[in-house]
């Protein structure tokens, strides 16, 4: 759409009495602003703004996006200010300037276009996004003259008894003409309770100036709830939850207590896959069909393919699991793993940046890192990659078909032939051929007549 956008977010957000800047606070696993982005993005404006001041650097390094334009307030002046902090970096762009609050990462992209087509529409100056809330408190009230138009906003500080009782409350969403924006943020002032300048106060400005303002009212007040404490954080990401879980149950994922699971709304998951409940599957991770994910499992930023079962408490980040694979219960699946079709993952076992070959196994209790593992390989209990000298990490390639005793400890850089065996409880410091049987352990040896002292005697001492 040929309008561009300001984005406010260089608010101290005060009333989180957090040291992280309010937008950055996590939804879901994803900062509050990637949504307000998400939503922007889906309009294709000409231009993006966002305006920076508390946290600014964290906010740059998070969004890095190269459709986004940056600029800072020094000073958090106000709503007002901040809009004008914008104006060195639109004052050559001529059309609807679209303005919104950071902290309301609920609004749907088809309410953004809705909202900017029906300003086009009435061929006004201004436009403000409103809603009718129950219970109104903390918002911006909208004041309506008598036909109805709107004719000033009303913050909650400055607001008298009477005001206060209204229900429909400022979005902190604005369409503005361009030629008017500039020229209003110039005249408007601190004179208020908090002595800041408010962005709102250019309704006023328009309306005794003749110019046409149009309150868009949406039903659903949802969309429109800010953030500004934890609690509010809280609600929100409630109803984030809510949505992406039914998008999801929807289109034939069984979540079987979607009040207690919690899954970001980028992620995508395939028909008939279960997930049961106190399950997090977070950032970019895509999930096939037919999976079984649960209960009380962690994923994050990963690549799970068809028919995969994740059981209990296996907790899994950065990596890839192909088709029929198994995992845990209690699985720490780390960065760079890759587990290929139809391998096993069982209980207590660590696996990191290591490729574990299809059909191949690690049962029980091992801990497999840097580790490349051919096909139909067995790991036996206990066994080891010892990957680390305290300076740098090396690799164990184990070929197809090998047969590791339990508790083997495999000490890097290592390889392990096609077919060959170690002996439970074996050290291997060597390359061992394939086919061949590899035992490093002490010898057993048998002293005969052993007899214990008898407990008795042990007390008498
Ligand atoms: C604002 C509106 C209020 C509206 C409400 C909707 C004003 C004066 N009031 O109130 O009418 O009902 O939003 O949620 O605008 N910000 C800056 N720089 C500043 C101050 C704020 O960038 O100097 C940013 C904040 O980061 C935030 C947004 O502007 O993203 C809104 O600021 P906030 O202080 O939350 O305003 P509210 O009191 O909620
Ligand atoms: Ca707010």
């Amino acid at each position: 759409m040929d309008c561009s956008v300001i984005i406010l977010a260089a608010g101290q957000g005060k009333r989180m009495k957090s040291e992280l800047p309010k937008v950055l606070h996590p939804i879901l696993g994803c900062a509050m602003l990637s949504y307000v982005l998400h939503a922007v993005n889906e309009i294709s404006p000409e231009r993006i703004i966002v305006v920076i001041g508390r946290g600014a650097e964290r906010v740059k390094e998070a969004f890095p996006l190269d459709q986004i334009e940056y600029v800072l307030q020094r000073e958090q002046l106000g709503t007002g200010h901040a809009t004008m902090c914008a104006y060195e970096a639109l004052k050559d762009f001529s059309g609807t300037i679209v303005i919104l609050n950071g902290d309301f990462p609920l609004i749907r992209p088809e309410t953004l276009k809705g909202f900017i087509e029906t300003h086009r529409r009435s061929g006004g100056t201004i436009s403000l996004l409103t809603t009718v809330l129950d219970n109104p408190g903390g918002y911006g009230r909208v004041i309506r003259g008598k036909g109805g138009d709107v004719t000033r906003v009303v913050e909650e500080k400055d607001a008298t008894a009477k005001e206060k009782e209204i229900k429909e409350i400022n979005s902190g969403m604005y369409c503005v003409e361009s030629g008017f924006l500039w020229k209003a943020l110039r005249e408007i002032g601190r004179n208020n309770e908090q002595g800041e300048y408010y962005l709102p106060d250019i309704v006023e400005i328009a309306v005794e100036g003749g110019k046409k303002v149009l309150g868009h009212t949406i039903a659903d007040s949802e969309e429109v709830l800010g953030v500004n404490n934890r609690a509010e954080l809280a609600s929100v990401e409630r109803i984030i939850r809510r949505r992406a879980n039914e998008g999801l149950m929807l289109s034939g994922v069984t979540i079987v207590d979607p009040e207690v699971t919690y899954i970001s709304p980028q992620t995508s998951i395939g028909a008939d896959t279960i997930i049961y409940p106190n399950t997090f599957i977070y950032g970019n991770t895509t999930i096939g069909n037919g999976c079984h994910i649960g209960p009380s499992v962690w994923i994050e930023d990963s690549e799970i393919g068809n028919e995969v079962t994740i059981k209990f408490s296996s907790y899994i980040t950065k990596a890839v699991i192909e088709d029929k694979v198994a995992i845990g219960p209690f699985a720490h699946i780390r960065p760079d793993a890759q587990i290929l079709a139809g391998a096993r993952i069982g209980n207590f076992v660590e696996i990191k940046k290591s490729k574990i070959g299809r059909g191949s196994k690690v049962p029980h209790l091992s801990y497999v890192g840097d580790g490349v593992l051919g096909e139909r390989v067995n790991i036996g209990a206990g066994t080891i990659t010892c990957n680390y000298d305290g300076f740098h990490k090396y690799e164990t390639v184990i070929e197809d078909d090998v047969f590791i005793g339990s508790d083997t400890m495999l000490v890097a850089p290592v390889r392990v032939g096609k077919g060959a065996t170690t002996g439970a409880g074996s050290t291997i410091t060597r390359d061992v051929p394939p086919g061949t049987l590899a035992i490093g352990r002490a010898k057993q040896v048998i002293i005969e007549g052993w007899k214990r002292k008898p407990r008795e005697k042990k007390r008498d001492e």
